[in-house]
């Protein structure tokens, strides 16, 4: 978001589209040069919260922020004060006066929105109920090395179209110029106001955003076929759920509708037999390996930004 002097990374639309390009780019050129940029050369600290469990997001943030000369201060809920109900905006105010940036995974996008509306270093989401945008970044990452430019490509989205991976390709592959289809069951279809400001940024981009209940027709074509976890952290009633989607389930039979080049993405962690067929996600179109690792350069370089020049262009 721009004013107030400092840029926080809360949704995947806070970049624009040449910004996002930017912090890709940069993403490129640090995964060549791994160990060349030291923004945080000092060392500087960023703390990095976790409401929720977390693999990936714990390890690319602590080896990232290690190898930008910084030094990772992670944090549970539990084992702090905000555990015990102090105030988010006490919180922000009192991590301010002394990280360089504050990465949080949480539950309600209003609390990360609380924390970065009261301090005055970025504050990055390491993803919350509604969205995943550092996700986002390593997956366009992933997408430009093995198709080149996502712009015009299309991404079909498989699965539960209202959670925060849903949303978050809404937005940032509309930012990046893509054709973002979501392939959901009534009832778990998106956000309607998430859908409305992707399709907005869609229009400026060359993009498009759409949502279908068909999930052959999501499929039909697509350049990249991607899918999550049916049961979301904190969401309750599995077994409905799993029945709502069971005709959504990445198969080799629905990836053979897909362009025969697509790649298949998935952020991790996978439940095989449910969401992805084990042939598919351990198949030869399957890049998720690659993804997995690309949150590291991603959120590197997006940290980066945010320390030079996100703060110049603010
Ligand atoms: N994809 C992802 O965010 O994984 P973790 O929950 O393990 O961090
Ligand atoms: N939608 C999943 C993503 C996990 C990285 C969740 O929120 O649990």
């Amino acid at each position: 978001r721009k004013g107030a002097g400092v840029r926080h990374f809360l949704r995947d639309d806070d970049l624009s589209p040449e910004e996002q390009a930017q912090v890709l780019d940069l993403a490129e050129a640090m995964k060549k040069d791994r160990f060349g940029y030291r923004p945080f050369e000092g060392p500087r600290t960023v703390a990095v919260l976790f409401d929720k469990p977390s693999t990936r997001t714990r390890v690319s943030f602590t080896v990232g922020v290690a190898e930008l000369g910084g030094q990772p201060l992670v944090m549970d809920l539990g084992t702090s004060q905000m555990g015990r109900g102090e105030p988010i905006e006490d919180t922000a105010r009192v991590l301010s006066r002394q990280v360089a940036a504050i990465v949080w995974r949480t539950a309600g996008q209003e609390r990360i929105e609380a924390m970065a509306a009261h301090s005055s270093v970025p504050v990055v989401n390491a993803l919350t109920d509604e969205f995943h945008p550092c996700q986002i970044l390593a997956d366009l990452q992933t997408i430009r090395e093995h198709k080149g430019s996502p712009r015009g490509l299309t991404l079909a989205y498989l699965g539960d179209g209202a959670n925060n991976m849903a949303h978050s390709y809404l937005l940032g592959g509309a930012t990046a110029g893509m054709h973002v289809r979501i392939g959901a069951p009534v009832g778990y279809l998106p956000d309607a106001s998430v859908m409305e400001r992707a399709a907005e940024i869609a229009a400026a981009t060359g993009g498009s955003v759409t949502a279908v209940s068909d999930p052959e027709a999501a499929v039909a074509g697509a350049h990249v076929v991607a899918t999550d976890t049916w049961v979301s952290m904190g969401q309750d009633g599995k077994d409905e759920r799993i029945a709502a989607f069971a005709s959504y389930q990445v198969t080799t039979a629905l990836l053979g509708l897909a362009d025969p080049d697509a790649i298949v993405l998935h952020c991790l962690p996978a439940y095989r037999g449910l969401e992805i067929a084990a042939d598919v996600i351990d198949g030869p179109q399957s890049v998720v390996w690659d993804q997995a690792e690309n949150r590291l350069h991603a959120q590197k370089a997006l940290l980066h930004w945010l320390a030079t020049r996100g703060a110049e262009g603010s």
